[in-house]
């Protein structure tokens, strides 16, 4: 017999489905629970709400494991690419060859913005942030395809996940070069996607840029360890926004919106300026820490903590290994890397951090891996951004499979004002 769970209220009991993962996770279903009860449940923050069942990646938090597809992301990361990845995370299996290919080739096909766009770009102000301008222009773009967005949209969904993932670098590269008010680069139908990607932002008209292997590699990770994360800020905002039918274009522009925040993918960015001011000051980091156990100090410790990871972030081990690497490969040495290693080292004994179960996550050492390769501190979280396209267009993909899938709409608790007349103005004090 399948199992529930027992509900005693008001007198009554009620039982309540339990339905379990294939990694045994269990969760109790309360689609019925206001229906039958009258009563909704109460999660501030959605910590323990369960919104979907999604059979994209696994995280055991406790553990430190995370999964695409089942596997590992400590062997994807020592083997694959981040096509490969996106490929597996969009449509749930690694490519054959042709498969990849085709794929490859479809993203080389859809690489160039429409010319019209480039108007777009000039109309923003040089300094503008680089995240107003990728979901600005990611939905921007979708006009220009609306035969894609029509009643058939089901159909041409392989060639507007490829249009997306494969124009979100050209966006990400020109919107860099306009901040800057540097030409456009064109993107090279020869190069890879993360070569590519860096061509575009660093080629001169007159210099090709030189394409480091070890930094095109080490970039492609970073891709790769972002391409998805279950149910965080920005993908359960892609798939609200699905839910409510809207296209994959409006949908993962909402979700830069979300990953911009400093608690989410902009914390790679505040990481950095945290190191800079530290180093700044002439702090080895033991002062800033002090501050960010102090609440009043409106201080954190960036870089560190994660909602779902009670233990080490598995992407930041991976991380830590390839910035040493790079660095010793570039023959860089960076101060903020010793920073970093000594915050790491100081917040891993404090008792404030080990009672709160905070360690270095995915963003910790990230950022030190793209100062390394000279991309600017203000594009670290377009880089997150484009690495989680795949986790969002497989996100929004199983949202308009589901067979009875309904608009996303959660409830609340009111604590406002009863029942208030309406004062005319002149009564008013
Ligand atoms: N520095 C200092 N204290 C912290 C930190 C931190 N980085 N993170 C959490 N805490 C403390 C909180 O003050 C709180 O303390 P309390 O229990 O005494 O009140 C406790 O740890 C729990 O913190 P919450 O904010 O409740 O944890 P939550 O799960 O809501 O937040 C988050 C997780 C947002 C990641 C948080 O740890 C944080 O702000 N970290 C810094 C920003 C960051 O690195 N974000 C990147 C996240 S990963 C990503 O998006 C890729």
């Amino acid at each position: 017999m399948d199992k529930t769970a027992e509900l005693k209220l008001d007198g009554k009991t009620y039982q309540l489905p339990v339905v379990v993962g294939t990694e045994q996770e269990r969760a109790i279903d309360i689609s019925n629970l206001r229906n039958e009860t009258g009563y909704i449940t109460l999660d501030d923050g959605y910590a323990n709400t369960g919104s979907c069942q999604s059979s994209i990646t696994f995280i055991d938090g406790e553990r430190g494991i995370l999964r695409y597809r089942g596997i590992p992301i400590e062997e994807l990361a020592e083997k694959s690419t981040f096509i490969e990845v996106a490929h597996l995370i969009i449509f749930g299996h690694l490519p054959t060859s042709a498969e990849l290919r085709r794929f490859s080739d479809l993203l080389t096909e859809n690489e160039l913005l429409n010319e019209a766009m480039k108007h777009h770009f000039e109309g923003f102000p040089t300094q503008a942030h680089p995240m107003a301008i990728l979901s600005s222009m990611i939905n921007a773009a979708s006009c220009f395809y609306p035969e894609l967005f029509g009643p058939d949209s089901r159909n041409t969904f392989v060639v507007q996940a490829a249009r997306l993932l494969s124009k979100v670098r050209t966006i990400a590269a020109y919107a860099y070069r306009m901040s800057r008010g540097l030409p456009i680069i064109y993107p090279k139908p020869d190069l890879k996607y993360t070569a590519n990607f860096l061509h575009m932002m660093f080629s001169l008209p007159y210099q090709e840029y030189d394409l480091k292997p070890e930094a095109v590699k080490a970039l492609d990770l970073i891709f790769l360890l972002h391409a998805d994360h279950e149910q965080n800020c920005s993908t359960a905002t892609v798939r609200m926004v699905a839910s409510s039918r809207a296209n994959l274009f409006a949908s993962a522009a909402a979700g830069v919106c979300a990953l911009w925040g400093p608690l989410h993918g902009g914390a790679n960015q505040a990481v950095l300026e945290m190191l800079e001011a530290i180093h700044r000051e002439g702090d080895d980091g033991s002062k800033f820490i002090a501050a960010a156990k102090d609440k009043n100090s409106g201080k954190r410790l960036m870089g560190f903590g994660h909602r779902v990871y009670k233990n080490y972030d598995p992407r930041a081990k991976i991380i830590k290994r390839v910035c040493d690497q790079l660095l010793e490969k570039l023959h860089i040495t960076d101060p903020l890397l010793d920073i970093a290693k000594h915050l790491e080292e100081v917040a891993l004994k404090d008792p404030y951090f080990i009672e709160r179960k905070l360690y270095p996550n995915v963003d910790f050492y990230s950022g030190i891996i793209m100062r390394a390769i000279g991309i600017p501190v203000e594009m670290f979280t377009v880089i997150f951004a484009i690495g989680r396209m795949p986790g969002w267009i497989a996100n929004y993909k199983e949202v308009m499979e589901q067979p009875h899938s309904r608009i996303y709409r959660p409830r609340q608790v009111y604590t406002g004002p009863t029942l208030n007349h309406y004062t005319p103005i002149k009564e008013r004090k």
